[in-house]
């Protein structure tokens, strides 16, 4: 079979994702439960920008005012369709009638609870609809847990209906071929064969699927693609979202070893979508990685750290029990050590912040050593304010930065010092009382309190 060039076919992908999510029991709609960092549906719409089509049809039900913003924010010339009524798949892909008519070659309909598929698999689906004048191609899988889903049911090799597995006879029911909902339509033919789509069935709805058996009525080709389980899976309940979640992770990991990182123990970390993390990077057991984590090569993050929005450097040591926020930005060099908080700052190369700290909407800079327990007073209750300390400074243990304020190249910062004036360079700062001693007083103490 010879290549299709998709170039010359004009491609309009329908997601549905106006489903009520009642399976998931949520207030949030389903297809905006996230995955590895992001929504479901974000998956979806990146991995069929990915798959290059050309426009992007997004139904929604009529109050998902977020899942509209979500859309238009990861694709910003998404169309959206509303589907006022839930009356099953079929009605929903005709809730884009108005962009389906604009005249398309392919239409790819899909699932937005189906949010593992890879770009290769949509173009696979738009080659099977290629190959023989089909007007439908649809997606299939084995599986050896096939309830709930939709069997494809084949007379000698030819995909001939689907029947969903609440109207399945029980013969049917063992089939382990399944439907993985998605499917590649004809776009001269998909509004002729959609609207002759009827609600005959247990659930009174207009079925995507009954779209094979209307086709072969009408004598046309109906083809099927096969993907593997683990692309396909449908997130309908929370275990299955935490089924996708462990799908996608492995895939992650996987992805950040073969980029050369080391996981220790792979399947105790977590990633994002975007995590990327650099040559020789070492991440060891019970690492979690929010969005927005870059870590430059040969740094090393140690057990039960967090990190999101954090950028890294190179050679840097982050944790055990670290916790980077956004806008931490990491220059090379850097240790940060236990029980360390870092939000909204820069931290300059060689500076050390090794224990128990918090520094928040502050600057440090390089080879600047923080001691155990210091902490940038940033907030008043209703403005963040900036600690800016220079480079070489030293800050003692247990001191107090109340910002904003500032700490000149050099200087030092007695312990236990509460800073709420800014230090000019090369200068100490000390803010703490003088000792006072009582010779002898413990011992008498003693001897009176015991009888
Ligand atoms: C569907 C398929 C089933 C397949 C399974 C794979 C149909 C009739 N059934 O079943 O064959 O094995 O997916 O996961 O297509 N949606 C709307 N409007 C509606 C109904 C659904 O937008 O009126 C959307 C949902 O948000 C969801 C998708 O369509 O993203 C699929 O709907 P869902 O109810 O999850 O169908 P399944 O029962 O999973
Ligand atoms: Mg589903």
């Amino acid at each position: 079979m010879p290549p299709v060039d998709f170039r010359d076919r004009k491609c309009l992908a329908i997601v549905l994702a106006a489903g009520e999510s009642s399976r998931m029991r949520s207030a949030r709609p389903k297809v905006l439960h996230n995955l590895a960092g992001r929504s479901m549906l974000a998956h979806v719409l990146t991995s069929l920008k990915d798959a290059g089509t050309d426009q992007i049809v997004v139904v929604v039900g009529p109050q998902h005012d977020a899942a509209v913003a979500e859309a238009k924010a990861v694709i910003c010339d998404a169309e959206i369709a509303i589907q006022s009524e839930r009356l099953g798949t079929a009605h929903a892909v005709l809730a884009a009638r108005k962009a389906i008519a604009r005249g398309y070659d392919d239409l790819l309909v899909v699932f937005g609870d189906t949010p593992l598929v890879r770009p290769e698999t949509f173009t696979k689906m738009r080659e099977a609809l290629a190959a023989g004048e089909n007007a439908v191609a649809v997606l299939g899988f084995e599986t050896k847990q096939p309830a709930g889903y939709g069997r494809l049911i084949l007379e000698n090799g030819v995909l001939t209906a689907i029947r969903e597995d609440r109207d399945a006879a029980e013969a049917e029911r063992n089939i382990g071929i399944c439907n993985a909902g998605l499917m590649a339509l004809d776009g001269s033919r998909a509004l002729m064969l959609l609207e002759a789509i009827g609600n005959a069935n247990n659930q009174r709805e207009f079925y995507l699927t009954d779209i094979v058996a209307v086709a072969r009525s009408r004598g046309l080709n109906v083809a099927a693609a096969i993907a593997a389980e683990d692309e396909v899976l449908g997130v309908n309940d929370r275990a299955q979202l935490a089924a996708a979640e462990a799908i996608l992770q492995k895939r992650l990991r996987a992805k950040v070893m073969r980029e050369g990182a080391t996981l220790i123990d792979p399947s105790s970390v977590t990633l994002s979508f975007d995590t990327v993390l650099g040559r020789d990077v070492i991440v060891e057991p019970h690492v979690v990685f929010g969005p927005g984590v870059k870590i430059g090569s040969g740094s090393l993050v140690r057990s039960f750290s967090h990190l999101e929005g954090a950028a890294v450097g190179e050679n840097t040591v982050i944790g055990p029990f670290a916790r980077l926020r956004p806008g931490a930005a990491l220059s090379q060099d850097v240790h940060i050590g236990n029980f360390v908080e870092i939000k909204a700052s820069e931290v300059g190369a060689g500076a050390k912040i090794n224990h128990l700290s918090y520094i928040g909407n502050a600057s440090v800079g390089a080879k600047t050593n923080i001691g155990a327990g210091t902490i940038t007073c940033n907030y008043n209750g209703f403005a963040k304010f900036s600690t800016m300390i220079g480079a070489h400074a030293f800050i003692g243990s247990h001191s107090t930065l109340i910002a904003p304020v500032a700490v000149g190249d050099g200087a030092y910062v007695g312990a236990g010092t509460v800073v709420t004036k800014d230090i000019p360079p090369d200068a100490l700062a000390l803010g703490r009382r003088d000792q006072i001693e009582k010779p002898g007083w413990a011992k008498a103490f003693r001897e009176k309190n015991r009888k």
